[in-house]
């Protein structure tokens, strides 16, 4: 018999009242030795036990404290008190763990409010809390989304290599894989590591993205994605960078940049409608917590719209378009460029946009989200196509109010002649990417596709402000724990 779940209970309890259950949970309080709120991590809300204390001995009820866990079997009743439409009343209370009462007292379990940092040195513990339990419920109905959007629209799922031989993409530091024994490197004549004698017979890393291998496979499924663990060296410790982090990255075959936008809106949006529709405990708790939050903050640092309606705005209208250029003339021209504000000065054409910037346009200009194309070929990758102007590349970001870059994609370059021709400029090995090379020789055409990091869309959906908390266990410099 699969288990009853206190959600499941909720959402259907009529046809069990006055029937014995049982359930199982874990104890977030136990009030007046008479009432148990209990917790299975189904839902956000809490089961009240009713404990007649005359009817069970000492010892079992000294054990049900903040934290234990419990069995209970017992009738479902209609409850009289407020707050709950439905109780339990214990007939058999088991105890499945108990406390290690001085210990708990050391932990995030103990019934009292700790700060984002604390819960994360705890990150074992901290999926017994309320806020964590609503971050990750979101996060899987998230990654749920995703599948469904590109399940209905007619992608074939890829799953793309972990360890991967070539470096070439250029997105950020790699992480090395080796079996070596590092304390005893094999050395060739001239000294440098003699990666022939290793596992895969050459110098191999962790995947920075899928990206090259989904071009293969859409070059014969016509439609593919990738979702998968993404990893990227770059010693940045910033509230949106991860070392380890979760990329989605759809491919199709004979789409243009504006469609590859159209896809990247309409994937954004279906997702979150999925979330306003299906989470909204979770969603209603976590827009009242960061109300709470706001409520501390100076009226000039608070947001405008409050969680959910800030969701509702990005699914109703269209994001903005613009280029590259015009997003330079604005900036050239916005206040803060003027009075000196930004810490990188947008003087002329050709700057790499930093997050300063893209956050100007998005929260202060626009105040929407923004699709930026076009951008100069020496900052973007060597594999985005060369527009007719023969300077921009048909490259596209998508940015998000208070999270900057949430997606980044591109028209990938489908002529043989001009990649190869770029890959000699940038330094890329042609021997190490024959096979890309290859998709260009053999029926080329039209492409493009884009990266989502799963982290940044949760921290807007969640409201978060931190991406190490919307990852279970985050990985970032200096940082392995668990
Ligand atoms: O813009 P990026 O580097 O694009 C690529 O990797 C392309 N190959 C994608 C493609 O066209 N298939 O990364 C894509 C997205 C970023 O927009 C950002 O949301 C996320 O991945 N991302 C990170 N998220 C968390 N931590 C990091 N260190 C990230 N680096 C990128
Ligand atoms: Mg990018």
């Amino acid at each position: 018999m699969t288990q009853l779940t206190i959600k499941n209970l909720l959402s259907q309890y009529t046809p069990l009242l006055h029937h014995e259950i049982k359930i199982s949970g874990w104890v977030r309080a136990f009030r007046s030795n008479r009432f148990i709120a209990l917790n299975d991590g189904s839902t956000l809300e809490n089961l009240q036990i009713v404990v007649d204390f005359e009817k069970f001995d000492a010892d079992t009820l000294s054990k049900i404290s903040t934290a234990a866990s419990l069995e209970i079997v017992g009738e479902l009743v209609e409850s009289a008190g407020a707050g709950q439409k439905i109780e339990l009343v214990a007939k058999e209370i088991h105890i499945l763990g108990d406390n290690f009462t001085e210990d708990r007292d050391k932990t995030i379990l103990q019934p009292k409010k700790h700060s984002l940092e604390t819960l994360r040195e705890q990150a074992h513990l901290r999926f017994r809390t309320n806020l964590f339990g609503a971050v990750f419920r979101i996060r899987s109905a998230v990654s749920f989304a995703i599948h469904q959007f590109f399940n209905e629209n007619g992608f074939v799922y890829i799953n793309t290599p972990i360890i991967t031989g070539a470096d070439a993409e250029g997105a950020g530091e790699m992480f090395g894989v080796s079996a070596l024994n590092l304390e005893n490197l094999p050395k060739t004549e001239n000294g440098e590591v003699d990666y022939s004698q290793d596992f895969f017979g050459k110098k191999t890393n962790l995947t920075v993205s899928g990206q090259l291998e989904a071009e293969c496979a859409a070059m014969g499924l016509g439609k593919v994605y990738t979702f998968g663990p993404t990893f990227r060296a770059e010693n940045s410790n910033t509230t949106r960078h991860l070392a380890e982090f979760w990329m989605v990255e759809p491919e199709v075959a004979f789409n243009n940049l504006d469609q590859n936008i159209d896809l990247a809106e309409d994937f954004l949006q279906y997702v979150i409608e999925y979330v306003l529709k299906n989470c909204e405990k979770d969603l209603a708790f976590l827009n009242d917590r960061q109300a709470e939050e706001q409520k501390q903050k100076p009226k000039e640092e608070r947001l405008e719209l409050n969680l959910i309606d800030k969701l509702k705005q990005v699914t109703e209208g269209r994001f903005v378009r613009l280029s590259y250029t015009e997003a330079i003339d604005i900036l050239k021209n916005s206040n803060p460029n003027k009075k000196g504000k930004f810490q990188y000065p947008i003087e002329e054409w050709g700057a790499d946009l930093q997050s300063e910037h893209e956050r100007y346009l998005v929260e202060k200009h626009f105040k929407k989200p923004v699709v930026i194309f076009d951008y100069p070929k020496e900052i973007k990758a060597f594999y985005m196509k060369l527009n007719e102007d023969g300077k921009t590349v048909a490259a596209m970001d998508v940015l998000f109010p208070g999270i900057g870059e949430i997606i980044g994609g591109s028209q990938r370059e489908d002529s043989y002649s001009i990649l190869l021709e770029k890959m000699k400029a940038g330094n890329i090995s042609e021997e190490e990417l024959w096979w890309y090379l290859d998709l260009r020789k053999f029926g080329s055409v039209p492409h493009a596709g884009f990266g989502l990091g799963l982290e940044r869309l949760v921290l807007f959906v969640t409201g978060m402000t931190n991406i190490r908390d919307v990852i279970p266990f985050p990985r970032t410099p200096r940082n392995a724990e668990f």
